[in-house]
């Protein structure tokens, strides 16, 4: 069977912005850049996109479009030995497990979604509402729902269902956040939001924020989860890696920075006041207890029904973006599944998608409901459940790990000349140019290196409470 492409350059670059757009643009980096230093953290969290990330974004896609394969095929076939397909094996792994949180914080986005349409902000605002909903039997009627739009896109294929998604959600999602950032440039106090986003504070870049930072940028570009492996996989050999590459690179930056400007001045518009300090480090908290605060207060301006519409505007527009990060990690393991065992895509999301729904419950479960899962495990000094511990295992720790192997197979095993040989093709430029000198060095050295630092000094941190870099 001839593998199935995207129909154009373009149709890849909205896919792959459709996976690196997510939550962690729209919300995570608002809430870091907030407390750590503003443009400060915008200009470093940018530097680490194009001078990080962006060559082994390159390396990805370049590794998928050459051998036309999945992670594990495309480790197997250049690895030659068990090591390497081990990696292939931690490349499926991986992305399967982040799915699976990734699925129940959806559905959480969903259900926020689906009551503001039905006019429950009063609910959403109230104090415990966030605890009582992901532990109501009602969760688990919007997760069959998010599971079925998920797996209908998926089923409709790579151009039919992927890239149709993209086309039609993210022109929808850019539009959505303009029209947001316009709204609430409007509200009182929305400007004291806007300085504090846009006035630096370099005093504030500790060794913590930049290895938070380039952590944030790593995750946000859907690095080393094997997607830009599968969907490289799909991309024309006449298409231009780089130049795609860095659509995708910008795009995502650019969505990161106009959810600054949206949600920095809806905080401060909500009370000029505030101390950021005070203000939860964590994107759930601040997605599911703060914003619907805000949302609440705007009645007093534009009524309850208008509040309500506010809201569910926002909650689509985050739905949209965790609804296209999701396909692209769960096409991960789901087209290993075809290539590997020469099944059909729907034999495929099928038996992936019981496994995964089992274990979404067993994550669902885990706050308190089911005791087992919910105190599963206790390492560095604290009790952790189901959820956490996928948490950290697989977006924490094996993250960083995957990216540091990663560099070293496609410099030192697939080797420099292929890596360059395949980026060439639909780009003529490449050759001989001082990016390709920059990619080739900084993925067999630094990025590496920084990547590994990171790994060792995750597992001393979560695992044994020793953290040794800060
Ligand atoms: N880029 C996504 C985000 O910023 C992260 C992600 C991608 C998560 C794909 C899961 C799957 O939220």
């Amino acid at each position: 069977m001839k593998r199935e492409q995207f129909s154009s350059s373009l149709g890849f670059v909205l896919a792959a912005a459709g996976s690196a757009v997510g939550i962690g643009n729209l919300v995570a980096f608002p809430v870091m850049a907030s407390k750590n230093g503003g443009a400060a953290f915008l200009i470093m969290y940018t530097f680490f996109v194009f001078f990080i990330c962006l060559p082994v974004m390159l390396a990805e896609m370049s590794l998928g479009r050459h051998t036309r394969k999945n992670p594990l095929g495309a480790y197997t076939e250049i690895g030659q030995n068990r090591a390497w397909r081990t990696v292939g094996w931690m490349s499926v792994i991986t992305p399967f497990m982040i799915g699976v949180f990734y699925l129940v914080i959806t559905v959480w986005i969903f259900g926020y979604l689906g009551k503001s349409v039905m006019g429950q902000l009063n609910e959403l605002a109230a104090a415990g509402s966030f605890g009582n909903f992901i532990n109501s039997n009602e969760l688990f009627v919007y997760m069959a729902i998010v599971i079925g739009l998920t797996f209908a896109i998926l089923q409709g294929g790579v151009k039919q269902g992927i890239e149709k998604a993209a086309r039609v959600l993210m022109p929808m999602l850019f539009v959505m956040l303009i029209a947001l950032v316009i709204y609430v440039f409007t509200l009182d106090n929305a400007m004291l939001g806007v300085k504090f986003f846009l006035i630096p504070e370099f005093d504030k870049l500790t060794g913590k924020v930049l290895n938070g930072a380039l952590a944030q940028a790593f995750f946000s570009l859907s690095l080393a989860m094997g997607i830009l492996i599968t969907y490289g996989s799909y991309i024309q050999k006449n298409n231009n890696i780089v130049h795609a590459g860095k659509m995708v690179a910008g795009l995502s930056v650019l969505v990161a920075c106009c959810s600054g400007l949206l949600i920095l001045p809806a905080v401060f518009s909500f009370n000029p006041d505030i101390q950021l300090s005070t203000l939860s480090e964590s994107s759930i908290s601040m997605i599911f207890t703060f914003l619907p605060k805000i949302f609440l207060a705007m009645q007093a301006d534009i009524g309850y029904f208008g509040a309500s519409f506010i809201a569910a505007f926002f909650f689509l527009l985050v739905f949209f973006a965790a609804l296209t990060s999701l396909v692209s990690i769960i096409e991960v393991p789901v087209c290993s599944l075809m290539d590997q065992k020469g099944v059909s895509r729907r034999t495929a999301l099928f038996s992936l998608g019981a496994a995964m729904i089992a274990l979404a419950v067993i994550c669902a479960l885990s706050f308190g409901r089911v005791e087992v899962f919910s105190n599963l495990l206790s390492y560095g000094g604290i009790n952790k459940s189901f959820f956490d511990v996928v948490y950290d295992i697989f977006y924490e720790t094996i993250l960083p790990l995957n990216g540091f192997l990663l560099c070293l197979f496609v410099i030192y095993r697939w080797k420099k000349h292929n890596l360059d040989a395949e980026i060439s093709q639909g780009n003529s430029t490449f050759a001989g140019s001082l990016l390709q000198k920059y990619v080739n060095f900084s993925l067999g050295t630094f990025i590496p290196l920084i990547l590994a630092v990171i790994f060792v000094n995750t597992v001393s941190t979560i695992f044994f409470g020793q953290n040794l870099l800060f």
